[in-house]
């Protein structure tokens, strides 16, 4: 059913409270399709939501927004290595996590917590201490939203990249995702190299660990840094690590040598944008409603009466100083509507 004027308080977690001019709830495919060919729906202008978590509302959306209800997850196949498991887009993220790590099925242990739907996760490559979903990504079901057709796309298709795929370039709003296909491995390989996870562990007491402990640690280590979206509105990081080329890093590290650096396989170095927003003077500082994270400059926050517009106005401040500072123009991860 199909409901006019409807506040987004609830579906973003930014918490903004911004209206949709028409707004329904889809359990199903045929529901889908039926809105893709519905006299009414067809050509109105659409945003299927997910999570609401890595997007900013910049004013009220004036257009039919279909938040995503398809749930489940399902044993597609298996070998005697890898399970293919098929999951519903519709389905929380770290609901599938949680059924994994239940299970003893290897692979997406890292990326526990991480807000949003599993629709959403291939849309950019989701990615936490060392592991982007490309890595256990087998394919996807896609609707046309032109023609109701089901297409599948796998791993090659979707183009994975750094926080991006086909799905936020070229195919843009073209396709609904309908359900995801992840190759777990049967026999866990444990992947401990990111930043505090050994320590985390060894602080746990866990000598060897499961992918239970990994999972737990990564909880432990997000909620001490994070904040939580129920308690102060966020998207997660704001803008994405820049990359940069080892002359421009050399030349930076001269004028400040505690720069941290991630060497990429290409050559480029990739900084913390945490970094570089923090020697600005943002990290806990509040301007007005909004402002960055105390533990985590690079999550910009709502305290509670922020404006689309304040969050945005906030962001390109941070970008300009850090332009002028570093000669680093950041871009965002969080996409505005
Ligand atoms: N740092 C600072 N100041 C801060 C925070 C961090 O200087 O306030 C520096 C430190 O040098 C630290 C480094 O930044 O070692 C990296 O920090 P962190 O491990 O917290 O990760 P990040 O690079 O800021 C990325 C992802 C996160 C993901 C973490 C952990 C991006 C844009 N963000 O953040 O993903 O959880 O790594 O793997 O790549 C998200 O995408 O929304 C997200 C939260």
């Amino acid at each position: 059913m199909i409901q006019s004027n409807i506040s987004l308080k609830d579906y973003n977690t930014f918490g903004l409270d911004i209206t949709a001019s028409s707004f329904c709830v889809v359990k199903s495919k045929t529901e889908i399709i039926n809105l893709i060919q519905n006299e009414f729906s067809k050509y109105a202008k659409k945003l299927f939501l997910g999570g609401g978590s890595n997007i900013l509302f910049l004013k009220d959306y004036g257009g039919l927004v279909i938040k995503n209800e398809i749930k489940g997850i399902e044993i597609e196949r298996e070998t005697d290595e890898y399970v293919y498991l098929k999951s519903y887009s519709g389905t929380q993220w770290n609901d599938l996590v949680l059924y994994c790590v239940d299970k003893n099925l290897g692979g997406i242990e890292n990326l526990s917590l991480i807000p949003g739907t599993v629709g959403a996760a291939p849309m950019q490559n989701i990615g936490a201490y060392g592991v982007e979903i490309k890595d256990v990504f087998e394919s996807l079901e896609a609707i046309d939203l032109t023609t109701g057709e089901t297409i599948i796309f796998n791993n090659n298709d979707c183009q994975f990249g750094y926080r991006e795929s086909i799905f936020k370039n070229q195919q843009k709003n073209k396709f609904f995702i309908y359900s995801v296909t992840f190759r777990l491995n049967k026999k866990p390989v444990l992947n401990l190299n990111y930043g505090d996870i050994q320590k985390k562990l060894i602080e746990n007491g866990c000598v060897n660990p499961t992918i239970k402990d990994v999972s737990n640690a990564i909880i432990e280590i997000r909620n001490s840094k994070l904040p939580n979206p129920k308690e102060i509105g966020n998207a997660g990081s704001f803008f994405k690590n820049p990359e940069v080329s080892i002359e421009k890093y050399s030349e930076l590290f001269l004028l400040f040598p505690s720069m941290p650096k991630y060497d990429l396989p290409n050559g480029n170095v990739k900084i913390p944008a945490a970094w570089l927003i923090e020697q600005c003077g943002f990290k806990g500082k509040k301007y007005g409603n909004t402002g960055n994270h105390a533990k985590q400059a690079l999550v910009i926050v709502n305290y509670g009466n922020a404006s689309g517009i304040e969050i945005y106005n906030h962001a390109i401040l941070v970008q300009k100083e850090v332009e002028i500072k570093f000669g680093i123009l950041l871009s965002a991860e969080v996409n505005f509507i």
